[in-house]
């Protein structure tokens, strides 16, 4: 049985070179891992008022995808040095209500990406802070941070360079690997 794995992209734009970036992990990876992108650009702010018998649909059609699977990989761009506030919105969301997250003992990894040379470095480490207090056991290495994404990438958003499809390759074996080390 291939493991499910929730694909959660911090960036909403159309164009998104992260999206592009976890798109091409879901066609490279083996095929033990099933890679499936959740949306996230359609859940309200979180609003605890909100949270009655009947919260927002988004929000639970969005807790009952990542309960449908076994981890999570973030692919993420940096915004202002930290993750995009829709990426820490959808964490929220799945975080409540009180004793019911999703996210709860499901294993990660974090891509970062960005056009620029520091490879989204401040927003890989700052998503780990919330993924320690949501009890997600995160893959320490290797790390990825995806820089000067736009010199990888074809105007199709397809993957230019076999190194660049060697790395990602290797970084979905490592998870697939990790995975297996800490469920259950
Ligand atoms: C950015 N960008 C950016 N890049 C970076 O490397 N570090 C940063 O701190 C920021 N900050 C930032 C803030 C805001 C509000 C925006 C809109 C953008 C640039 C960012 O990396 C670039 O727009 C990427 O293309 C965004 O990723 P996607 O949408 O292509 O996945």
């Amino acid at each position: 049985m291939p493991v499910r794995v929730a694909l959660i992209v911090g960036s909403l734009r159309k164009g998104s070179y992260s999206r592009a970036i976890g798109l091409a992990m879901k066609a490279i990876a083996a095929p033990g891992l099933e890679i499936e992108p959740v949306q996230i650009d359609d859940l309200p702010l979180y609003d605890p008022d909100l949270e009655t018998d009947t919260p927002p649909p988004a929000w639970t059609r969005f807790r009952d995808e990542i309960s449908a699977t076994e981890a999570v990989l973030f692919v993420t761009p940096e915004y202002n040095r930290s993750i995009p506030g829709a990426l820490k919105n959808a964490l929220d969301v799945g975080s409540r209500p009180y004793g019911q997250s999703v996210w709860s003992g499901k294993p990660a990894a974090i891509v970062s990406v960005s056009p620029g040379a520091l490879g989204g470095f401040g927003a890989n480490h700052h998503l780990r802070q919330p993924l320690v207090f949501l009890h997600m056991p995160t893959m320490q290495q290797p790390e990825a941070y995806i820089g000067n994404v736009a010199s990888l990438l074809d105007e199709n958003g397809q993957l230019k360079k076999d190194d660049t499809r060697q790395f990602l390759n290797s970084f979905t074996d490592a998870f697939a690997a990790w995975i297996e080390k800490t469920k259950g």
